[in-house]
């Protein structure tokens, strides 16, 4: 499909290309000394101790539940509003996910009092997720968390440079997980990134990450070590050094698209509110800094969405939708899960619409947007 307008886009320049060129004639493509720079340089970014490059965030969500020791007869709280790949990760493990409903219509995050109601002798961990960007409320969630003795990993996959409390997403919790898919706010095609504090903990995730090995490749032919043992049960998880040379080029870009995202968020909000006053806008004065990964509207109750998106398809504007509930998916509702009751979930999945967002986004493109969502809600 040939769209006027994409939901998302990608810009390289020729600094992606030259670096991805030099690791190619380097001659070493797996893990290695780039993989280590783009740590040291996201580690130092997030302002975390140590940050663990991976092969997606979905591998970084298992390793962060597996240095956590969840395992089965566990139960993890998340919210069920968000990508599958979150509670996959959980039930990798053997654990149960247990949802959480959201906040609220302004809030589309994991309640802090719908954690707490949920809590019971079985819970281990929570895992929050920083809807498009915006932070959770974590000084509350952490608060929960230590009176009930419980791990909290952060799913910031959408939230690459955003911060509470001037304290970046991602090192709140035990672990941060990061996502460098092609859609986020920083790619590696395939990547992702676990930041922790915690020196044990990192390295039990850099030996997990490969095969569980007390030496890895790289050491070897470096000749820092000439064998190694097996310690545990490890996976192939790591990063390549064609993918991290294109991290590190992406994340000293990072901040400059963000701040193009926050204004484009900006003028979303404006011309939405002034031209169609029906739509909700989530997260409107939300406290922190948020990297704005997702534009994310409300339509009114009773809008077929389906066809508004048909709508604005015709219009040449893609839309999405973020999230189908995972509770409502086929392999959660056979997984012998408990029959949650998540109405603000329910209520505010069934409305929401994504729109296009990218950091080169022109005025002309967000105009186009909004009268086409002010067309589509009126031939409803
Ligand atoms: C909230 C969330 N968690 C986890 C993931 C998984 O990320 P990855 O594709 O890097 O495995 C995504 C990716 O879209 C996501 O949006």
């Amino acid at each position: 499909m040939n769209w006027k307008i994409p939901l998302s886009d990608i810009y390289f320049s020729t600094r992606e290309s030259n670096a991805v060129l030099k690791v190619l004639k380097s001659g070493w493509l797996t893990m290695g000394a780039v993989t280590q720079q783009f740590e040291q340089e996201f580690a130092t970014y997030t302002g975390a101790k140590h940050a663990i490059a991976v092969t997606n965030a979905t591998a970084a969500l298992h390793l962060a539940c597996l240095v956590a020791d969840i395992g089965p007869g566990d139960e993890v709280i998340l919210p069920s509003l968000t990508f599958v790949a979150t509670a996959n990760a959980v039930r990798y493990t053997g654990a149960t996910p247990v949802f959480a409903d959201i906040e609220s219509e302004e809030t589309l995050n994991i309640s802090p009092a719908s954690i707490e109601a949920n809590i019971n002798e079985h819970t281990r961990a929570i895992i929050v997720v920083h809807y498009g960007g915006y932070a959770c409320d974590m000084p509350a969630i952490m608060e929960i968390a230590s009176r009930h003795d419980l791990v909290v990993i952060e799913d910031a996959a959408h939230a690459i440079g955003s911060s509470l409390e001037k304290r970046m997403l991602g090192t709140w919790g035990q672990t941060g997980c990061f996502s460098f898919f092609s859609n986020k706010n920083m790619t590696t095609g395939e990547g992702g990134m676990i930041i922790t504090n915690d020196d044990a903990l990192a390295e039990h995730l850099r030996r997990l990450r490969s095969h569980g090995m007390t030496s890895v490749t790289w050491d070897r032919h470096k000749g820092h070590a000439w064998s190694y043992d097996v310690v545990d049960l490890g996976y192939n998880y790591r990063l390549d050094e064609i993918r991290s040379a294109l991290g590190r080029v992406q994340l000293s870009k990072l901040d400059y698209y963000n701040e193009h995202r926050q204004k484009i968020t900006v003028l979303y909000r404006e011309w939405l509110q002034a031209l169609v006053p029906a739509i909700k806008i989530p997260f409107r004065n939300h406290p922190g800094k948020s990297a704005c990964h997702l534009m994310s509207i409300l339509l009114p109750s009773g809008t077929d969405r389906r066809q508004f998106m048909d709508s604005m398809k015709e219009r040449g504007i893609q839309t999405s939708i973020h999230y189908p509930p995972i509770h409502h998916f086929e392999a959660y509702r056979s997984n012998g899960q408990q029959t949650v009751s998540l109405p603000t979930t329910e209520a505010i999945a069934a409305r929401e619409l994504t729109l296009p967002l990218y950091p080169t986004m022109s005025s002309d493109d967000i105009v186009l947007v909004v009268r086409s969502v002010q067309g589509s809600l009126q031939e409803q």
